[in-house]
Formats: structure tokens, C-alpha cells, sequence
């Protein structure tokens, strides 16, 4: 903890009203370690029962993570906002920066056009009464949905993926319960899970999804949710595979304490077939964003599911923010008809495949076990994650620390490769091969 940031208080809630404060001003920064839970007792004055009710009651929040020896620390992105923000080292001015988790900006369709379109047709405002699922955005995603073998009678829209399942998680679940997660998994969910004071159950993936055996070891350690993302996974690339899916969804089969949630965020842009789990359970939901293809401040997904799960996330939304905008919606449904940005689309989802397999092959031919399947990064296990950064990022690129994606898989570095151009493979791969090799002691030359 940085000597500068005094933790006060004289009761527990003072106490984690203290740290708050500290991580709400910068002072205290992501990844920071606290103080031991007896060490500040004596220093407060307080007795050690008092601290760990603070640091219980900021973990339950999901500011705080403690694991084990490491003690207690700042979670990468706690749910207060900070003005100092990450793990990530600020990158050097110059530097490429392949660590940000974003589609290619110059992949993404126009939207000028439709939103010019849009403004000629837009006639009177749409009030209260008559917000709702445009019903031709609903018909054309269930749709979609369909096409790909989701079964999608029941409809609703959220705010994009994470607001989705936030909803989904809400409706379901309490404080306390344990959700599965893939591991290594999406920052920002583990982030949110942390936030909703539910406990993460980490499930082992590889190339073709959640590995069975995991997901059966999460179901045992009494998960009621488990999120599986369809393809596209990140940070790994991984994709559910027909063998996975169909081991997965008779594993499944008729546990109805169990929401399971399916996360398709690559949607149009996937080249490899949607092998769906959706159905196997009593109480599901498929949830498909636009953010990927199309762009990620359009914050509209589609949100599929049984009966009691769509009405409640429905129903929920309607009594708290209402709805997603009917201007969105519509945006969204002219750029899903429109066969110009299909096309766009089709050419960007070529793209990601051609640079993802050219750096993971490059990566391969220095020996390193590149992942990257499906989707826009690149996960490559390395021994040392700030050894490799850091190196990385002297040598001008720089990539992301997997520690924000683990709960207890291996270290790892995520590179996207949304900025690289088909040239920049080659001397990345081997600058991240040299990264990779313990330096030779000094002096010593072969
Ligand atoms: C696994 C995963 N799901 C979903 C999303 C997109 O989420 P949203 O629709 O909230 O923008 C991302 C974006 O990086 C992601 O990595």
C-alpha cells in the first residue's frame, strides 16, 4: 500500500468508507495491497474483528480481492469510478497498442448513412407509452437467432452484453451464490461478478469452449450460474465446438437449479458455425451483442431465453431504466438489413481470421503455444506476465497482463490484433520470442 494513504476509522463501516475514499481519489490504485487485517487493528486502535468486517463488506462490494498469502488488494477495475484506472502500464508514446480488447475501428460499418436515413423517417418522438422491443428488430433476431439453432420465442433488448447478464445474474441470484466462469475469462465479467457479490467458480477452457470435466467440478462446488461464451472467447479465442456442445448440453440436461448463460458477442463477425447450448437447461438465456460487428456505442444486444427468465429481465428493466432507446433499436435494425454492411462485415470477420492465424502461426514458429481460434485477440501462456509485458513494451508494443483475465489458470499475455497490419506479425512474434527468453547473464556470450 502506498505510505501515503492513511486508513482510518474506528468501526468497520468508517473503515471500508476509508479505503472507498482512498480508491475513489487514485490514492489507493488497482492492485494495491492493504494493510494485514491485524497490523491495522493495532494501528487503529480497533480490535482485528472489526477490520475483517470491513474487508469482508468491501470484498462482498467487489472493491477488494483477497487471495490467500497475497492478503487483501485493490481489484483491477473496482465498481467505483477512480481517475487512475487499471494494471495496464501506460503505454510509451509510440508504442503499438495491442492491448485494449477493441474491434478495428476501421472494420467497423459507417454510421452516418443510416443515421442520416434514420433522421428522414424518424417522425413524431416515441414517449413512454409506446417504447418497447421494436417489434421488427425483435422479428429480425429471432430471426437470426433461429438460423443458428437458438430458440428464440422469447425476446428482449438490453444494453449490450454485460448489461444482459448483469440483468440476467440479478434475477436469479443473491449475494453470496457462485456463478462459473470460464478461466482464463472477460475481465470486465469477472469484474461484474465481483461487483454483484457473487463468487466466481473458475472453469478451465480450451480451444473448443469450457472443458466438461470443469464445468461438472463447478456444478459440484454448487454453481447456479454458469456463462459459457459461444466463440470469440477472450481471451483464449476459443470456440464451442459441436463435440463440447454436445457434451456439455447432456451434462446439462435437466438441471433446474442451474441458469445457464450463453455469451455470443461475436456474433456476424464468427467464422466458424454457433454450436448453441441453449435449452439444455430449464432456465437459460442467449444473449447476442452488436458491439463487435457493428460497434461498441451502439450498447443494444438481443436477449433470448425460457419464458420466466426474458419476462423477468423484461419486467425488471421496465420498473428501472425503462428501455433501450427505440432509436438505437431502429439504427440497428437498418444496419442488419442493410446488405452493404453485411458485406462490410463479412470482409472484417476475413480480416480478424487472416491477421489472428498469421500471428498465432508466427508465434507457433518460435516455439510459443499461441490460442486464437476465433475472434480478435490472442492469448499466449507465458511464464513471467510483467517480465513479458514489460519487455514487450520496451520493445514497442504493448499487450495485455492475462492477471486481468485469471482467477486460477496459468499467466498469460492477451494480444488483439485489431491494430496490426498483415507486416507487423512477423517482428511482433519475435520480438515476443525474445520477451519470452530469460535473459543470458551479463557478460556471458556464446
Ligand atoms: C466475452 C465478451 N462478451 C461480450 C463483449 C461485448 O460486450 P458489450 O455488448 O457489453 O459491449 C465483449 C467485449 O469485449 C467480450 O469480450
Amino acid at each position: 500500500m502506498p505510505a501515503h494513504y492513511q486508513i482510518e476509522g474506528s468501526t468497520s463501516a468508517a473503515i471500508s468508507a476509508s479505503v472507498e475514499g482512498g480508491i475513489r481519489s487514485g490514492t489507493l490504485a488497482p492492485g494495491d495491497a492493504l494493510p494485514a487485517v491485524r497490523a491495522l487493528a493495532t494501528g487503529l486502535a480497533v480490535s482485528p474483528a472489526t477490520v475483517a468486517r470491513a474487508y469482508q463488506e468491501l470484498r462482498q462490494r467487489g472493491l477488494v480481492v483477497t487471495a490467500g498469502r497475497h492478503g487483501t488488494r485493490v481489484r483491477p477495475r473496482p465498481p467505483v469510478a477512480a481517475r487512475r484506472a487499471g494494471l495496464l502500464p501506460p503505454p510509451l508514446p509510440g508504442a503499438r497498442d495491442l492491448s485494449t480488447g477493441q474491434p478495428d475501428p476501421r472494420l467497423l460499418p459507417p454510421l452516418g448513412p443510416h443515421l442520416a436515413a434514420l433522421a428522414a423517417e424518424i417522425g413524431p418522438p416515441t414517449g413512454y407509452a409506446a417504447a418497447a422491443v421494436v417489434p421488427d428488430l425483435a422479428d429480425a433476431a429471432r430471426e437470426r437467432l433461429a438460423a443458428d439453432g437458438v430458440p428464440a420465442a422469447e425476446i428482449t433488448v438490453s444494453g449490450g452484453a454485460l448489461d444482459g447478464i448483469e440483468r440476467l445474474l440479478a434475477a436469479h441470484l443473491r449475494p453470496g451464490d457462485a456463478v462459473a466462469v470460464e478461466d482464463p475469462g472477460w475481465a470486465n465479467l469477472l469484474d461484474l461478478v465481483a461487483a454483484l457479490g457473487l463468487r466466481a467458480i473458475g472453469v478451465p477452457v480450451d480451444d473448443e469452449g469450457p472443458t466438461e470435466p470443469g464445468v461438472r467440478a463447478a456444478l459440484a462446488a454448487g454453481a447456479r450460474a454458469l456463462i459459457v461464451t459461444s466463440r470469440a472467447q477472450n481471451p483464449t479465442g476459443a470456440a464451442v465446438s459441436a463435440d463440447r456442445a454436445e457434451a456439455l448440453r447432456a451434462l446439462l440436461a435437466g438441471r433446474s437449479d442451474l441458469l445457464l448463460i450463453e455469451d455470443d458477442h461475436a456474433a456476424e463477425l464468427a467464422r466458424v458455425p454457433l454450436r448453441p447450448l441453449a435449452g439444455a437447461t430449464p432456465t437459460w438465456a442467449f444473449v447476442r451483442s452488436v458491439s463487435k460487428p457493428y460497434g461498441p456505442d451502439l450498447r443494444l444486444a438481443v436477449l433470448a431465453g425460457d419464458e420466466a427468465t426474458v419476462a423477468r429481465v423484461a419486467g425488471r428493466a421496465r420498473v428501472g431504466a425503462g428501455w433501450v432507446s427505440t432509436v438505437l433499436q431502429r439504427l440497428v435494425l437498418a444496419l442488419w438489413r442493410d446488405p452493404a454492411t453485411a458485406d462490410l462485415v463479412h470482409r472484417a470477420g476475413e480480416s480478424y481470421e487472416r491477421r489472428r492465424h498469421g500471428l498465432v502461426e508466427a508465434l507457433r514458429a518460435h516455439g510459443l503455444p499461441a490460442h486464437g481460434r476465433t475472434g480478435i485477440n490472442v492469448w499466449v501462456p507465458v511464464p513471467d506476465e510483467t517480465v513479458v509485458v514489460t519487455a514487450l513494451r520496451d520493445a514497442g508494443w504493448s499487450v495485455a497482463p492475462g492477471a486481468l483475465n485469471r482467477i486460477a489458470a496459468g499467466p498469460g499475455i492477451r494480444i488483439t490484433v485489431s491494430s496490426l497490419d498483415e507486416a507487423d506479425l512477423a517482428p511482433l512474434a519475435a520480438a515476443a520470442a525474445r520477451a519470452t527468453q530469460p535473459t543470458a547473464p551479463f557478460g556471458f556470450t556464446a
